[in-house]
């Protein structure tokens, strides 16, 4: 009558992939406690390590998981409902999925529960309207990757359909995140809604070549597919120290790097653990002449 879960942290875009790709981080990530309660409904009973709503229909955890009831309940009447405990390591506004971490862990749990009368991709549907909440749009390029685990591919929103890719067996993510608070909402308003064609002929290039050298773990091919020329160019003013960090992973042997999600945290792809601990370091050594705080972290994807 009660689950308790890792909720991994994750980066949506990879560089060429905005609002459809995205990672799953192995190592960094939520908890969260669910259990069956008397009463009907979803209660938020417990957040700790961070400052969120405890109203049910304005926490991010609170809506995927009423979606789900909502769903679930009109197809097979229940008498009880679910309450959830959660516990923040991944800070908010962070750009490496905090709330889709929390949206995604709530309706896997409650679906556990209930015996799974849903699939993992179909719950990728009732994460998103925890998404909303936080950044008011529904996309599901991180509740995916953190619900499928791997490197996931929004093929398409309208049906949504989603495809899980295996990581490759070498690759790692160094992510810096530095401590000042971009909100997703804003870091979408600097967006240009319209896109030259030659710009969208690079990107989709990008997002093949990047598709391609996953499946067959072509590290190469992978490196030179991070590139991001729609939507890095306007989101890097939000960061500071943005260009001279990723200067200095890719200085030091990252097959390539860009912003995490929405950012402000920026991440590198490395090919073995080793070249990842050294493009770390030099990512943190880079940083500190900013002046911003920051934490770093390393992990298989
Ligand atoms: N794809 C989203 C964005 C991810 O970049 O705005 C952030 O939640």
């Amino acid at each position: 009558n009660e689950i308790k879960l890792f909720c991994p942290a994750t980066i949506a875009n990879l560089s060429c992939g905005f609002d459809v790709l995205g990672l799953c981080l192995e190592t960094i990530g939520d908890e969260m406690i669910i259990r069956k309660s008397s009463e009907k409904g979803i209660r938020i009973t417990k957040i700790i390590g961070a400052d969120l709503p405890m109203e049910t229909e304005k926490n991010v955890a609170g809506v995927a998981a009423l979606a789900f009831y909502q769903e679930a309940s009109s197809r097979e009447a229940f008498d009880y409902g679910f309450e959830i405990e959660i516990y923040k390591n991944i800070k908010t506004g962070s750009g490496i999925g905090s709330s889709s971490a929390s949206a995604a862990g709530a309706v896997f749990g409650i679906n556990e529960l209930l015996g799974c009368p849903f699939t993992r991709k179909e719950l990728v549907t009732f994460a998103m309207k925890g998404e909303v909440v936080a950044s008011g749009s529904e996309h599901a390029d991180n509740v995916a990757p953190c619900l499928l685990g791997g490197v996931t591919l929004v093929r398409g929103y309208n049906p949504l359909d989603v495809i899980r890719i295996d990581s490759p067996n070498e690759l790692f993510a160094v992510v810096l995140h530095p401590h000042i608070e971009v909100k997703t909402a804003d870091a979408r308003a600097v967006l240009n809604p319209m896109i030259p064609l030659k710009n969208a002929i690079t990107q989709w290039g990008n997002v093949g070549g990047l598709i391609a050298g996953l499946y067959t773990q072509d590290y190469e091919l992978i490196g030179r597919s991070l590139e991001d020329v729609i939507v890095e160019p306007l989101r890097k003013k939000l960061i500071p120290g943005f260009d001279e960090t990723k200067f200095d992973a890719m200085q030091n042997g990252a097959l390539g790097a860009g912003i995490s999600g929405a950012g402000p945290s920026i991440f590198a792809l490395c090919k073995g653990h080793k070249t990842a601990e050294k493009v770390a370091f030099a990512m943190s050594e880079s940083y500190q002449i900013i002046g911003i705080p920051f934490d770093m972290h390393l992990s298989k994807i």
